[in-house]
């Protein structure tokens, strides 16, 4: 029995320093198994080691591939579901028939549209939408949509998203700035900007030149 209780107490001196309880509460002590102590890099900005990781995809399999992208097909949690069209005439004129998946927006979310708007968009637009940003005043880029005519109040909400996703003539994308959501915010808050639809005829009291 006192050997017993001998044995236990070497065995568990030794355990006990192999756990490591010295002062420097900060070192783990001994590391029984360092892949889960120190696990590897995949944060976005951390530095990786070339000559482990690889971002090109020839180099697969010799090294480890990664390459800071989401992986393909993935949605993000919450994230709304990817669009399909294509960008070219038939995804536009097919863009028509998708509904916004936003039936409506909270007052924040609404204020946040605007503030999206009013940093992406008001530039060229104007901050009420009327086609007179000061991009549109300076003449640099001509043709700018005045979003509260009569065409855009008609134009469909899917048609407003694709060319936010792909861009239009002069207008660029959208859709590595602002996610699928937030996209489809702004074409509700561009709602707000235009005259009501019964009243779509009633001449703009914006007395901007810009079209
Ligand atoms: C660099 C200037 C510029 C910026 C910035 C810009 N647009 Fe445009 N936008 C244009 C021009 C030019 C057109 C007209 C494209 C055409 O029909 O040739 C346009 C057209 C549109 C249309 C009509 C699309 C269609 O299918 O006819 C919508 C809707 C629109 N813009 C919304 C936005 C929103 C929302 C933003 C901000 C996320 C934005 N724009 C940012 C220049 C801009």
């Amino acid at each position: 029995m006192k050997k017993c209780i001998t044995i236990s107490a070497v065995a568990f001196t030794m355990i006990m320093g192999m756990i490591g309880c010295g002062n420097d509460k900060t070192k783990p002590g001994s590391v029984y198994m360092p892949d889960m102590a120190y696990s590897r890099g995949y944060e976005t900005y951390a530095e990786r080691d070339s000559s482990v990781f690889t971002n090109d995809p020839l180099n697969k399999g010799a090294k480890i591939y990664y390459d800071n992208n989401p992986v393909s097909g993935t949605i993000k949690r919450g994230e709304l579901y990817p669009y399909t069209l294509r960008n070219d005439s038939m995804g536009y004129v097919m863009s028509a028939g998708v509904k916004n998946p936003i039936d409506s927006l909270s007052v924040d979310e609404m204020k946040e549209a605007g503030r999206l708007f009013n940093i992406n968009c008001a530039i060229c637009h104007g901050e009420k939408g009327a086609g007179n940003g000061p991009i549109a005043t300076s003449g640099k880029i001509g043709g700018i949509a005045n979003l509260t005519l009569d065409t855009y109040v008609k134009m469909a909400d899917g048609t407003m998203f694709h060319s936010l996703t792909y861009g239009k003539n002069l207008m660029g994308s959208y859709a590595s700035q602002l996610d699928r959501k937030q996209r489809w915010m702004l074409v509700k808050y561009i709602r707000t900007l235009q005259p009501k639809a019964t009243a779509a005829q009633a001449p703009s009291t914006d007395t901007t030149k810009a079209k």
